[in-house]
């Protein structure tokens, strides 16, 4: 049977993701929108895509949330966007209003679906999408380790001239300046990242994958990244629907595991058909449980000023 991907918000990520799911013909595709327009057009180009790159997959573009009934995986981007000089936090109470409206249609057609949420603030917006949907917690998961060790991994490759596909790399804890990328767990084909590259270096990758988001804004001077993000929903995405149990790193619902209670944040997850499957704990050293702490602080922060 054809599997079914709703991604919400039809801008560069929502385009972007659609874009991927239906290029690996993945599942049939709907995207919506409150802009009229955008979802139908943009949805109806990747369609047309298809006989040339081999997709039978449905792409449809629409306002109507009717069209998403029954979907497997729901992808969240509807929000605004982070402009130069903003942080992700300044966005909290814009796209808190945008979360709330969301899930709640969303529940209303797919009440069975797993929740995939990319908005920004991203770890508060899963919190809301969590409250809002009654959803129980393995089925709200937030994109956002994958894709910040995927900027980790490509500074590691570039420093060390050595193919992406060799870097395994861990970043945990909120989406936020204070995220810790763990070097301890970070290898390259399976050698020790600290065996390759002194503290002085390590220390600046780490720098510039915290504030990889940021970089991107400053380039592009309106609106934030999209290429890596829709790459990184994309394989969380497959790994649900092939039901992979790949371990990938997610904003998950912690109930005491890392120390932390009741809050979102970035941590590794078994991710299969039933969506988080599994939270794995892994030791860490006194500095990087101090660091994943101060990073669940930033969340927990924004968390009661939206009451959540
Ligand atoms: C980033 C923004 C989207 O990390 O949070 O690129």
């Amino acid at each position: 049977m054809r599997q079914k991907v709703t991604v919400v918000g039809s801008g560069n990520v929502g385009a972007s993701t659609a874009l991927r799911l239906a290029d690996r013909e993945l599942a049939d595709v709907v995207m919506t929108d409150i802009l009229e327009g955008i979802p139908q057009g943009k949805g109806l180009d990747i369609l047309e895509a298809g006989p040339v790159v081999g997709s039978d997959s449905r792409v449809l573009g629409t306002n109507d949330y009717k069209d998403t009934a029954n979907s497997d995986i729901v992808v969240v981007t509807a929000g605004f966007p982070r402009q130069p000089g903003m942080s992700r936090d300044d966005l909290l109470m814009k796209n808190y209003d945008v979360l709330k409206a969301t899930t709640e249609k969303v529940v209303q057609y797919s009440p069975n679906c797993i929740l995939i949420i990319v908005t920004n603030p991203l770890d508060a917006m899963c919190q809301v999408a969590l409250r809002v949907s009654g959803f129980p917690k393995h089925r709200v998961i937030g994109m956002a380790g994958v894709l910040d060790s995927a900027r980790f991994r490509t500074f590691i490759a570039q420093e060390l001239n050595v193919s992406v596909e060799n870097v395994t790399a861990f970043v945990l804890g909120g989406h936020g300046d204070e995220m810790v990328p763990l070097v301890r767990y970070s290898q390259v084909a399976g050698i020790p990242l600290t065996e390759l590259l002194n503290a002085e270096t390590l220390a600046r990758i780490v720098q510039r994958t915290r504030k990889g988001g940021g970089e991107i804004v400053n380039l592009l001077k309106a609106g934030s990244a999209f290429y890596a993000p829709s790459a990184a929903i994309v394989e969380m995405v497959e790994a649900i629907l092939k039901d992979k149990k790949k371990i990938l790193p997610c904003a998950a619902y912690l109930e005491g595991e890392y120390g932390i209670q009741g809050l979102y944040v970035g941590v590794p997850c078994k991710l299969g058909a039933r969506g988080i499957e599994q939270i794995m704990e892994v030791k860490l050293a006194d500095d990087e449980r101090a660091a994943l702490q101060k990073s669940a602080s930033a969340v927990r922060e924004l968390v009661e000023v939206i009451k959540v």
